[in-house]
């Protein structure tokens, strides 16, 4: 399956992503993650998204294309994958049905995860990720490590994301609004779109999701 993920930011795309690419044996493929990863890893790349990223707005697309689509045509994705941070603008929209078409294939479907917009804001204020790991995700208290401030799937260190200070939050909710929202009508007329809501635990929103994209196939 092609599936985008797509939800404001704080909703739980990361969290939900890493169990329906594991029980959808496709890839997950986060934007987010593949920036802070070149940004600790020190590249150009990396030093070209920082700015933007810490100030909430957009890292150009003239980056941003190049990058996803180098991820989607590797071996792994070659059957499909679940995209999530991407497409965020109506031009990725745009461009990614080039490159899908130019390969013949399809979306299956945009799951939208809808969220209230002070749960949001509880769920970032809390969040922890893991230095070695940006996809390694949990919460001050939803969604606890064994040891406070230590990786449960590695080991690496617990921090707060530069990114998820109050003004860049209020910052990326309207980048997410005026920018990303627009998708969602760009494929409610391609008949893709799938609404779920994302409140409740972790395991009710992924179960909620996987009937939603069965019906969906
Ligand atoms: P990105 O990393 O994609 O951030 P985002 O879209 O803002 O989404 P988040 O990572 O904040 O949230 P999430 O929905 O994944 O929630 P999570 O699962 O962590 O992008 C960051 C930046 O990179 C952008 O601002 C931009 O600058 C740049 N960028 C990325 N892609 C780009 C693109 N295509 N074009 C241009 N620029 C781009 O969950 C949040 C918290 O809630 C966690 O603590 C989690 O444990 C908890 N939680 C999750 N689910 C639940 C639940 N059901 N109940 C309780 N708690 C929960
Ligand atoms: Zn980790």
């Amino acid at each position: 399956m092609r599936i985008v993920l797509v939800g404001p930011p704080g909703a739980g795309k990361g969290t939900q992503a890493a169990f329906l690419a594991k029980n959808l044996s496709i890839p997950h493929i986060s934007t987010g993650d593949l920036f802070r990863a070149n940004i600790s890893q020190g590249t150009e790349l990396g030093k070209q998204a920082k700015a933007y990223m810490d100030a909430g707005n957009l890292v150009p697309d003239e980056v941003t294309i190049g990058m996803a689509k180098d991820r989607m045509a590797k071996p792994d994705a070659v059957n499909g994958f679940l995209l999530d941070g991407f497409p965020r603008n109506v031009s990725q929209a745009e461009a990614l049905d080039v490159a899908l078409k130019a390969d013949d294939v399809k979306l299956d479907a945009v799951l939208d995860l809808e969220v209230p917009e002070d749960e949001v804001v509880k769920r970032i204020a809390g969040r922890r990720i893991c230095r070695k790991d940006s996809s390694h995700v949990f919460h001050v208290t939803y969604s606890q490590p064994k040891q406070e401030g230590v990786c449960d799937v590695c080991g690496g260190e617990l921090y707060q994301r530069e990114d998820d200070s109050e003004d860049t939050v209020r910052k990326r909710l309207e980048v997410y609004h005026t920018q990303t929202e627009p998708i969602i009508d760009y494929y409610r007329t391609q008949g893709l779109v799938v609404t779920i809501s994302a409140l409740g635990k972790v395991d009710e929103v992924t179960a909620r999701a996987m009937e939603a994209l069965k019906g969906d196939k």
